[in-house]
């Protein structure tokens, strides 16, 4: 059965090479259904023995927005200091979150203490609970991107006090901040590259002895 044709292989590659971490938004609104229909994947998405660990909360009142966008303001002058000469010009450059003006902003969060699952898969390694949401969150980010939405992830914060800002339980871990909205434009290029922080290397396989 040839269910995925080779066109349907083509369009798959070309929404992975234009996928993108977007940090630059409009400020329109995204509809609610839509929305829901790219969250939907993460029925779709694998996890460690089933756990589905993945825990989101959606940041939309003023004052939440505002201790997430302080915090992330913070944590990067932090970043900022660790850099010197050229390094620290070029990063005070960068423009590493779209939390301004992004529509949608969500934590996604991993319980560490799940239940579900039965502990199958993370006994000896119960990092990879983290790891299964971070796999929802890349189908999550393409489905987005084939619906037309931006993705960006950031990281540059500090979790303890995001979590105090957000009441979120202790055995919660912090995954990733999204930013989710109508990009301002599109590239096949990650914008730290076209800002010549860093470039693209692909996958490095080295044999086992
Ligand atoms: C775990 C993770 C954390 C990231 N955190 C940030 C961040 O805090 N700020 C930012 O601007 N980009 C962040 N990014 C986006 C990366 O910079 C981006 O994926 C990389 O430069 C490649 O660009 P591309 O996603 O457009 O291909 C993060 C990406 C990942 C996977």
């Amino acid at each position: 059965m040839d269910r995925f044709s080779p066109d349907f292989r083509n369009l798959l590659g070309d929404l992975m090479r234009w996928r993108r971490d977007v940090r630059r938004f409009r400020t329109d609104p995204v509809d609610e259904a839509l929305l829901r229909s790219c969250l939907d994947t993460f029925l779709l998405a694998p996890s460690v023995g089933l756990s589905e660990p993945w825990r989101l909360i959606r940041l939309q009142t003023v004052s939440a927005r505002r201790a997430a966008l302080d915090n992330f303001n913070d944590a990067n002058a932090e970043a900022l200091g660790g850099y010197d000469g050229e390094r620290a010009q070029l990063y005070s450059q960068l423009k590493l979150s779209g939390m301004q003006d992004a529509p949608i902003q969500i934590a996604v969060y991993c319980d560490e203490s799940t239940t579900k699952g039965a502990g199958l898969g993370a006994r000896s390694m119960p990092e990879m609970r983290r790891y299964s949401v971070v796999a929802a969150i890349t189908q999550f980010w393409l489905a987005a991107r084939a619906e037309g939405l931006g993705v960006g992830w950031v990281s540059i914060l500090d979790p303890a006090r995001l979590a105090r800002d957000l009441d979120v339980p202790a055995d919660w871990t912090l995954v990733a901040y999204l930013c989710i909205g109508w990009p301002e434009k599109e590239s096949t290029n990650p914008e730290l590259e076209t800002a010549r922080w860093e470039d693209r290397r692909g996958a490095l396989m080295i044999e086992a002895r």
